[in-house]
């Protein structure tokens, strides 16, 4: 299948469907499953750094969408359609809420196109989110979003694909010097952990791709320089303001102790002051 000139390889695992099938969905193909299951069978309990992940990203959006007066995202590096995308969550809140999700991966605009397309206020626009100008000029980018009102920048698992020499902090600052204050930041990284299990998944994943930087808590931290970061700060993803609500990602708040994994994957809010 061809999408704008360039072509879905069926025979390269791409990050977006061995997200996908971690996250038990079914847009993938065997060479992205013979990845996922080194994490499935080899590395057990690791699929909850993607649960824990969609749980506090699904949450920070609803959070946005009921306390400020936000109402349209950006959802850069937005992965494969799955339960409760962005635009489900905010709508749900807030019909009027509009939506651009920006991905590289040529699968995610064909996945994307068929489940949006009943929808006006959203977008699928294909682009690299390490030129932060291209997707912020993109036609249908500023088809949808206001940048004269406040954004939601939404940055879910997706700078650890971003290595160092990419500037991923000059992304963030990009994007924050161009939406005016009151916009938010949701981000949500892979933090470099100290035991042997975790360093194997960090390997797996390096090698697979050929790419990625997992990053200390400080790093992590300073990607976001010059916004307000809002509480209760970076922290593991499941302790980021925890709901015991059901919902298709939740896998019961912080009520109980966090597995080396849950613990892999950091989140936080920020917000231009
Ligand atoms: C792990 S998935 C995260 C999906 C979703 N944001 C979430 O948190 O559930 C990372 C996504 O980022 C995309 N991605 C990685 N590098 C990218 C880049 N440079 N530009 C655009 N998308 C990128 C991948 O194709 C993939 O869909």
């Amino acid at each position: 299948m061809t999408v704008e000139g360039s072509s879905i390889d069926s025979t390269r695992p791409s990050i977006a469907r061995v997200y996908d099938y971690l996250l038990g969905g079914k847009d993938n193909y065997a060479v992205d499953r013979k990845v996922g299951d080194v994490f499935l069978r080899d590395l057990p309990g690791s699929v909850a750094i993607a649960f824990a992940n969609r749980a506090a990203l699904t949450r920070a959006i609803a959070q946005i969408v009921t306390t400020t007066d936000v109402r349209q995202f950006i959802d850069l590096g937005s992965g494969l359609p799955t339960a409760d995308n962005v635009h489900q969550v905010a709508q749900r809140h807030a019909p009027e809420s509009r939506i651009v999700y920006v991905d590289n991966d040529p699968q995610v605009l064909v996945h994307g196109c068929a489940l949006l397309e009943q929808n006006d206020r959203t977008r699928v626009v294909r682009a690299d989110i390490r030129d932060p100008e291209g997707v912020r000029t993109h036609p249908e980018t500023l088809e949808l979003i206001d940048f004269d009102r406040p954004v939601a920048v939404v940055l879910s698992a997706v700078l650890h694909h971003v290595n160092d020499e990419e500037d991923p902090a000059g992304i963030v600052r990009h994007w924050r010097d161009h939406v005016p204050s009151g916009s938010h930041f949701f981000v949500s990284h892979f933090r470099s952990g100290d035991n042997p299990e975790t360093a194997e998944a960090e390997r797996v994943l390096q090698q697979t791709f050929g790419r990625g930087r997992w990053r200390t808590d400080e790093e992590i931290t300073s990607l976001l320089d010059g916004l307000e970061i809002l509480d209760p700060g970076i922290v593991p993803a499941p302790l980021w303001r925890p709901d015991t609500t059901a919902g298709p990602w939740n896998a019961g708040g912080a009520e109980r102790e966090l597995t080396v994994w849950e613990r892999l994957i950091v989140a936080g809010l920020a917000r231009k002051t």
